[in-house]
């Protein structure tokens, strides 16, 4: 017999429907058993014989019987389905479960992160976790067609590469084929996707996965989803623009409220000046308990730092003191090139630079980039690169520059923060099917784990440790 959903069983009073799921819960009344049977679009009440009570909750079972409509005292309004019940004629045990280790039909905040993670396949079934993924797949989808829709197109770029700065450490792959090189994971696509706009694309995005070996915290993990974007021939208003329009449809579609329908734009100084930080919240008391959405624009940036001893991303990227404070690729506002061309000024050159922050978190970052080599080589030159070592770092971005390079910029979206947002939760672990644990284990497999001798050995590597 075809399957029903179980949301579809309420327009089939009197029919014979089947239908697979969970079982949710389980009541025995002396000859009946009751069960509440849970697929992807919800739960019904089963109503079975006494055999029936031998069922586990959480076990898979697959069942038919009569839609029925139930009187008018026993209708549930806490159910979608709470006006009907299904009179089981016949069922089948797909498969038993056993006892959970952790209950999934709480909302899981006070069970012990690592036991979730462990069971992450169970956690996710609990309601919570279910409508975040589902919100993030939603929100996903309406940015993907939305662009789409705006001529953009979807491009992959690899996984194994070479390191590009974004500040912070990276991941290494040692390469078996050379022994004692290594490639770096992506800490970002940013030099594909400007080579991608040397390439005559115009319009690209991207979900990439990011991998930042930096210190974990409720906002930040080693791995995240970034909605990366580039455009050619755009200034920066043009960009912020339309990425306003872009995340705005998407926060409304999926029912967020916004507090602004204008995005308020601050320089740096300003925001130093009035909230002590370039990201921060511009909620009151009420919008907070809302969950209203407040984004601003952050612009105007220093493009130079001093490093900080501290930072170990920072003192192996600078070899002067000075590193920059976003991105090596940006350019310049216009009016300071001069002054990075000469490496003058450097504590006053600003960048054209532009952050996006929501409800305190910084939730996206772009700018429109260098896209002339001296540009380029300037801002390493500043970074106290000499010419060779600005040659090995970059030397195929400078060259991609000498062939037909249109001005461009883009952006990169923070994927996680932003569903975190939507969705009300304080850590992106809650919106992440399968994130990591604070100790920077892999949910459900435990990795990082050690290898076999004869792996290393291809490898070339030895585990000094
Ligand atoms: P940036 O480094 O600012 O820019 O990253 C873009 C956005 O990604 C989010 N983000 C993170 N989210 C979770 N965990 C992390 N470890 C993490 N790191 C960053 C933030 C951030 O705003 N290539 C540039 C983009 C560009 O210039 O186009 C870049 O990656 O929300």
């Amino acid at each position: 017999m075809e399957k029903n959903l179980i949301k579809d069983t309420l327009e089939k009073i009197g029919q014979t429907v089947t239908i697979s799921g969970w079982v949710d819960t389980k009541r025995d009344h002396g000859k009946l058993t009751f069960i509440d049977l849970r697929d992807r679009s919800g739960k019904v009440q089963c109503v079975g014989f006494q055999k029936m009570s031998d069922l586990s909750t959480e076990s898979v079972v697959e069942l038919s019987g009569i839609v029925k409509e139930r009187p008018e005292r026993m209708v549930n309004p806490e159910l979608e389905t709470g006006t009907i019940e299904i009179e089981v004629n016949e069922y089948k045990i797909l498969n038993k479960a056993a006892e959970l280790p952790i209950p999934v039909d709480s909302d899981g905040r006070d069970i012990n992160e690592e036991v979730r993670l462990k069971y992450r396949y169970l956690d996710l079934r609990r309601s919570r976790l279910q409508q975040n993924i589902k919100l993030r797949n939603t929100y996903m989808q309406i940015l993907r067609n939305e662009l789409l829709n705006d001529d953009f197109i979807e491009i992959e770029t690899p996984l194994l590469t070479k390191a590009t700065m974004e500040g912070a450490r990276d991941f290494l792959v040692p390469s078996r084929f050379q022994p004692g090189k290594f490639y770096a994971l992506p800490q970002s696509p940013q030099q594909y996707k400007q080579l991608l706009m040397v390439a005559g694309f115009e319009r690209y995005f991207q979900f990439p996965h990011c991998l930042r070996d930096e210190d974990l915290r409720a906002d930040r993990g080693f791995e995240h989803t970034q909605l990366d974007i580039e455009i050619s021939f755009v200034n920066r208003e043009q960009v912020m623009k339309r990425i306003e329009n872009l995340v705005k449809t998407a926060v409304k579609g999926v029912g967020g409220k916004l507090k602004d329908e204008t995005f308020p734009v601050f320089t740096y100084k300003e925001a130093m000046e009035k909230y002590g930080a370039d990201k921060f919240d511009l909620r009151t008391e009420e919008e907070k308990k809302d969950n209203v959405l407040a984004f601003a624009w952050v612009v105007d940036f220093p493009f130079f730092k001093k490093v900080d001893k501290g930072d170990a991303a920072e003192m192996r990227d600078s070899k002067s003191g000075w590193t920059f404070t976003h991105n090596p690729f940006s350019s310049p506002l216009p009016e300071h090139e001069e002054w990075l061309l000469k490496g003058e000024r450097i504590d006053e050159i600003m960048t054209a630079q532009y952050d996006l922050v929501c409800n305190g978190l910084e939730v996206g970052g772009g700018s429109i980039r260098a896209h002339k080599p001296e540009v380029l080589k300037a801002t390493y030159k500043v970074m106290g690169y000499s010419e060779k070592e600005t040659e090995e770092s970059i030397g195929h971005m400078l060259e991609a520059f000498t062939f037909g390079a249109p001005p461009h910029g883009g952006i990169a979206l923070g994927i996680d923060r932003h569903v975190a947002i939507l969705s009300g939760e304080d850590s992106i672990k809650e919106v992440i099917a399968f994130p990591m644990t604070s100790t920077g284990r892999t949910a459900v497999t435990n990795a990082p784990s050690e290898v076999k001798d004869e792996q290393l050995k291809e490898l070339g590597i030895k585990v000094a440790a």
